[in-house]
């Protein structure tokens, strides 16, 4: 799903403003179906934003705008944390490929005490601020790889929809083991992509999730929300960086 890095030096920067300008005027805001109580500027179709991204950057190819849609792993996740709000209450949560900034809002209402989403995308910060203010939240953005990186500290660490792509995937998933292996509560949601690995994960909810055929190939998806456990000689001596911004 992504035909171009994120980071390709090809592309024109683009300032805070003009991204923001870009997300409201390619989006609708609207509630999310799974999720009522968040309203999220979303696309309906895929092509016309996709486009549209590609003009500002001035870039032939740009990773798909993953920004403009709620994805089930996601949606899943948002839906867990309304039924279940102890999982962040008064916790420090980090939104790992956060998009939109839908599981960072959802932890939010759920009682999270700050919340920050993460997304080597830059029209991610610019959905995320927008949702965030759609939503009466403060979402805080990191907008370089913490892949390169130790896991910083975080209580929880939320993780929708990051296995749909193999190479991503190998770098995610080993990263979150060791943020569990500090200490860190891991939840992950997938609608069962090909790239999700089998060990680690033990089960936590399971829901019939609303997308759309714009994205997938059926208008409802089987999401799970897992949790990742660390194997026993994934720690090591000392405590997680702290995350800056
Ligand atoms: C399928 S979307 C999921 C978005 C959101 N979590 C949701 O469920 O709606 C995957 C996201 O991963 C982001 N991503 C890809 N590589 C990343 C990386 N190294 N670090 C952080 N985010 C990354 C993409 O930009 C994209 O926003």
């Amino acid at each position: 799903m992504t035909r171009r890095s994120a980071a390709d030096p090809a592309r024109r920067p683009l300032p805070l403003s003009r991204r923001r300008a870009l997300v409201a005027r390619h989006t609708r805001l609207q509630p999310l179906r799974d999720v009522p109580t968040v309203r999220l500027h979303l696309a309906d179709e895929l092509d016309p934003v996709w486009r549209a991204t590609a003009e500002a950057l001035g870039a032939a190819e740009v990773p798909i705008p993953f920004w403009a849609f709620a994805w089930a792993g996601g949606i899943a996740i948002a839906r867990y944390l309304g039924e279940h709000p102890e999982e962040v209450a008064d916790s420090s949560v980090l939104d790992l490929a956060t998009g939109s900034g839908l599981c960072a809002i959802a932890a939010l209402r759920a009682g999270a005490a700050s919340a920050i989403g993460a997304d080597v995308d830059p029209l991610a910060e610019a959905a995320v601020g927008l949702n965030a203010r759609a939503n009466g939240v403060r979402i805080g953005f990191v907008g370089r790889d913490l892949l390169d990186e130790e896991p910083p500290a975080a209580d929880v660490i939320l993780a929708g929809d990051t296995a749909y792509e193999g190479p991503f995937a190998e770098r995610v998933f080993p990263w979150l083991v060791q943020a569990a292996a500090h200490g860190a509560r891991v939840l992950v949601g997938d609608p069962g992509r090909r790239y999700l690995p089998a060990s680690n994960l033990t089960e936590l909810a399971s829901y019939e999730i609303h997308t759309t055929t714009q994205l997938e190939d059926r208008v409802i998806v089987t999401a799970r929300v897992f949790t990742l456990r660390a194997p026993t000689s994934a720690g090591r001596p000392g405590g997680p960086p702290g995350l800056r911004p």
